[in-house]
């Protein structure tokens, strides 16, 4: 059956990041996609330069000086939920990163009673997670308390995307977790539903990305769809995905300065069309583990 995605994220004229980052790997993977643009811009923000053209509509940029845009959207999921039953809401919840918040406070009590209980799937990275639950996340328990917390405010499934945790591996890796409730019925006697946790160690690459986290939702997405039960494999494709963008992503840069040169915003703009094949049928080159 067609499987159709409106998408309601940033567009950059060049480079990808939001529906940029979106829209041709959904397409590649054959989800039809709708987009709208929440505001188009040059580039990403961490470019040099940014010429910013926002657009004279209902939808404002997604740092908004007010609450309205976020709203739009809560009625958006709403209306659409009430006429497409079964429809899936994944919520990249665009917070803040690294303890810094980009978005006025205002937002949070939205994100927490509005926009968070309608999503299926929830895709914080850690501080966002941190933000929604008032919990600090120090540990692999804490963690795991956290996306218990963020089930009970309403997604079956919840992924952190990136965390500072230390690896057991060493620090060439990242950590990322995952959460899906595996009844909905089923109750564990101490009243809390059961899940499925799952741990993963990420080979990290030695360079920032933009537009990654976008990626790694919009993939999350396609591979939840196609193996709705088993998110250790949703995450293992999810984040193999990411593992060959990223990687073809930095030997170009690299090239692209000369030895010895830091590659700049604009070389390490994510190599996604060069990425076409893995995206279609990318081959498992992380293992995720059952906590
Ligand atoms: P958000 O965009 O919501 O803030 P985030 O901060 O978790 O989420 P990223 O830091 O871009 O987003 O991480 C998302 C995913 O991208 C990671 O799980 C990983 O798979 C991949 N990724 C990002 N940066 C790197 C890197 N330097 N090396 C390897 N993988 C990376
Ligand atoms: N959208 C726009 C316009 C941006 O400038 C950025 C980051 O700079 C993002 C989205 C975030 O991209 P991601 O969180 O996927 O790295
Ligand atoms: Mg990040
Ligand atoms: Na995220
Ligand atoms: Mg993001």
């Amino acid at each position: 059956m067609e499987c159709r995605i409106l998408s309601i994220q940033s567009h950059v004229v060049r480079g990808y990041v939001g529906n940029k980052s979106a829209t041709f790997p959904l397409q590649v993977l054959g989800f039809e996609v709708d987009s709208i643009n929440s505001v188009q811009f040059s580039n990403h923000t961490g470019w040099f330069c940014l010429f910013r053209v926002e657009l004279e509509t209902i939808f404002y940029p997604w740092y908004c000086k007010d609450k309205s845009f976020l709203e739009v959207v809560v009625s958006i999921i709403q209306e659409l939920k009430k006429a497409t039953p079964g429809l899936v809401y994944v919520c990249d919840p665009v917070m803040g990163d690294h303890g810094l918040l980009y978005v006025p406070e205002n937002l949070l009590p939205v994100y927490k009673n509005e926009v968070v209980p309608l999503a299926d799937i929830l895709t914080p990275n850690q501080f966002e997670a941190e933000l929604l639950t008032g919990r600090k996340i120090k540990t692999e328990d804490d963690a795991v308390e956290v996306m218990d917390l963020l089930h009970e405010m309403g997604p079956d499934t919840v992924v952190l995307t990136s965390t500072d945790l230390p690896s057991k591996h060493g620090d060439q890796f990242l950590v990322a977790l995952g959460s899906q409730k595996t009844s909905k019925v089923f109750r564990n006697p101490d009243g809390t539903s059961s899940s499925q946790k799952i741990c993963m160690d990420i080979p990290q690459v030695d360079a920032v990305f933009v537009g990654t986290g976008d990626l790694f939702a919009a993939m999350l997405l396609a591979w939840t769809h196609h193996h709705p039960k088993d998110l250790k494999t949703a995450f293992e494709k999810t984040v193999s995905v990411m593992q060959h963008v990223v990687k073809r992503t930095f030997t170009y840069a690299n090239e692209m300065a000369g030895p010895g040169n830091k590659p700049s915003a604009a070389q390490l703009e994510l190599r996604m069309i060069q990425s076409k094949a893995d995206i279609e049928n990318p081959s498992v080159v992380v293992e995720a583990k059952v906590l």
